[in-house]
């Protein structure tokens, strides 16, 4: 393991970050009928949360001597929304793993700041995954 494939699997990260902003903003107007307005708040909140994520990944990437991506990986567009929430509930879970992935990396480089900050940002996308679960059921 090396320190640029660490930053070529961050900067996936970052991609899979900046897609997901984009797709909760979209699909926060994507949002009709008794659920929307729920929905669209939460999937605003979450949007911060993923912005958050890829400003981390940003300022690690390039502290570590890489170049961050600003090409966000592209998403499907489901047109109803169990479709939609349940492609969120995929991808948040892509992230998990990607994550604790990561996470475990860091431990062969001796970066246990970035080994607690990635387990963390696994935690979170584990809740915003339980979030959509949780609406999904109900639909
Ligand atoms: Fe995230
Ligand atoms: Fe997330």
């Amino acid at each position: 393991m090396t320190k640029e494939n660490l930053i070529r699997g961050w900067n996936e990260d970052l991609a899979a970050e900046l897609g997901t902003v984009i797709r909760y903003t979209y699909q926060a107007f994507r949002c009709y009928g008794l659920l929307a307005a729920e929905l669209r708040e939460l999937l605003a909140t979450e949007a911060q949360d993923e912005l958050g994520h890829a400003a981390f990944l940003m300022d690690v990437i390039q502290d570590l001597g890489g170049e961050p991506t600003t090409t966000p990986k592209p998403f499907d567009k489901p047109a109803d929304l169990k479709g939609m929430l349940g492609l969120d509930v995929k991808l948040e879970a892509e992230d998990v793993a990607n994550y604790l992935a990561h996470a475990k990396l860091t431990e062969q480089l001796e970066l246990p700041e970035l080994k607690l900050k990635l387990e963390e940002m696994a935690a979170d996308e584990a809740g915003h995954g339980r979030e959509w679960r949780r609406l999904l059921k109900g639909i």
